[in-house]
């Protein structure tokens, strides 16, 4: 396991004041923002639902991968190439063991993106799909240019996708139900376990789009019950260009791009496939991401992802309230959201309260955050949204709210 320093220890940190708001967290942010170095020189990143920073210690497993010992995978019959390969499996063996899963059930691939578009394209029973009003583009798009007809699940009044609609919706001609378990937006948590009930009383199967709860919520995939579940590393303090689908079935899926690796024979006349996961990782797989989104998990399991979610729920706790008492905001999404709080300020385009607190040192995210279905339920063009991470304090709180006021003083 990666040698993480005791301050990430939780540590009972008493509530601070924060502005005329109070935050009780029991995560020492202060040692853990030493930890990130894009952190540094105070920046006030609320921006982690896009991407999360990385911590020292997933960039140095990086550069070892990249410099001291890299070399190919699977194919070299010399010792550093085999021990490359051990590493490889073994990153798999410690991300698929982070969401309870078994590591034959976890295929590499670009991102959430990707896995998605890997089971709507492969898919061999492609017809109808159940998504939700809340979804992100990438949980949209690939469903319709593979060719499945899609239906739309509404949201409850406070943006949860609505459980009871989608029981009334599914009929036997769905085979495919795929909701966020974490809304990118809202923040909306799902009740995974009764969707998958839903789903499965019809014969459909259950994906879940993971990216925003692995990051900060515990996972077992084993214990949900849906067939898929897909996440993205970056989100999860990872690389870029790593992610995951996890399937307990993908051994049914075909294969969908084809090249080196994912076969057992090719001849001209027909070519066997190698099994699952291998015969999903075609071409040279991501190998230095993959022993960096290892370390990012260690890394979470060395402060606990319980202690992560607390901590963010402490400070969406805080940041509600602050936004709720100011009468030119329009607050969206459940109180319980998940690390995410997306909100509007009468009169005020969230691009330019995106670029007023920028000035302040303040990053939140402003457009539609590739959910455009969503905003027009809402009625918006765009929200503005603050995502919290493992580094989160009430310091970032704090000068959201003041960079606020300002916003309002500019506006007003
Ligand atoms: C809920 C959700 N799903 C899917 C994605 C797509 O992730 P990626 O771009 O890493 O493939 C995102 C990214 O913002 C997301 O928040």
């Amino acid at each position: 396991m990666t040698a993480v320093s005791s301050s990430f220890v939780p540590s009972e940190v008493e509530g601070r004041e924060v502005g005329r708001q109070r935050v009780s967290t029991s995560l020492d942010t202060n040692g853990i923002r030493t930890q990130f170095p894009g952190l540094a020189n105070n920046w006030h990143y609320l921006d982690t639902a896009a991407t999360a920073q990385k911590p020292q210690a997933v960039i140095d497993a990086t550069v070892a991968a990249m410099g001291r010992d890299y070399a190919t995978v699977h194919r070299g019959v010399y010792a550093r190439s085999a021990d490359m390969t051990l590493a490889y499996e073994a990153a798999r063996r410690r991300i698929a063991a982070f969401i309870g899963a078994k590591d034959e059930q976890i295929a590499f691939v670009r991102g959430a993106t990707e896995a998605i578009n890997l089971v709507a394209y492969s898919h061999p029973r492609k017809g109808r799909v159940l998504l939700s009003a809340l979804e992100h583009h990438s949980n949209i798009v690939p469903w319709q240019l593979a060719g499945w007809q899609v239906d739309v699940c509404p949201l409850t009044a406070d943006g949860c996708i609505d459980l009871d609609a989608a029981e009334r919706l599914l009929t036997p001609e769905h085979n495919m139900v795929a909701f966020a378990h974490v809304s990118n937006v809202l923040g909306s948590p799902l009740d995974v376990a009764r969707a998958a009930e839903i789903a499965h009383r019809v014969g459909a199967e259950l994906l879940i789009d993971g990216c925003q709860a692995v990051p900060r919520l515990p996972v077992d995939v084993a214990a949900l019950g849906c067939d898929y579940y897909v996440f993205s590393g970056h989100k999860l303090y990872g690389p870029t260009g790593i992610g995951v689908l996890w399937s307990d079935k993908l051994d049914t899926l075909p294969p969908w791009q084809g090249g080196g690796s994912m076969i057992d024979r090719v001849t001209f006349e027909k070519t066997t496939y190698a099994p699952a996961p291998t015969r999903f990782e075609a071409g040279t797989p991501a190998i230095i991401e993959a022993i960096g989104l290892a370390a990012a998990v260690d890394y979470v399991e060395a402060i606990g992802i319980e202690a992560i979610h607390a901590h963010e729920c402490a400070l969406v706790g805080t940041l509600r309230e602050a936004l709720a008492r100011k009468n030119s905001i329009t607050l969206f999404g459940p109180e319980n959201s998940a690390g995410i709080v997306s909100f509007a300020m009468a009169g005020v385009h969230p691009h330019d309260i995106g670029t007023i607190l920028d000035e302040s040192r303040v990053a939140i995210r402003a457009g539609h955050h590739c959910a455009q279905p969503l905003m027009e339920h809402l009625g918006v063009p765009a929200t503005a949204r603050a995502s919290f991470g493992v580094y989160s304090n009430d310091d970032d709180v704090a000068a959201l709210i003041d960079g606020l006021a300002r916003v309002e003083r500019i506006f007003g």
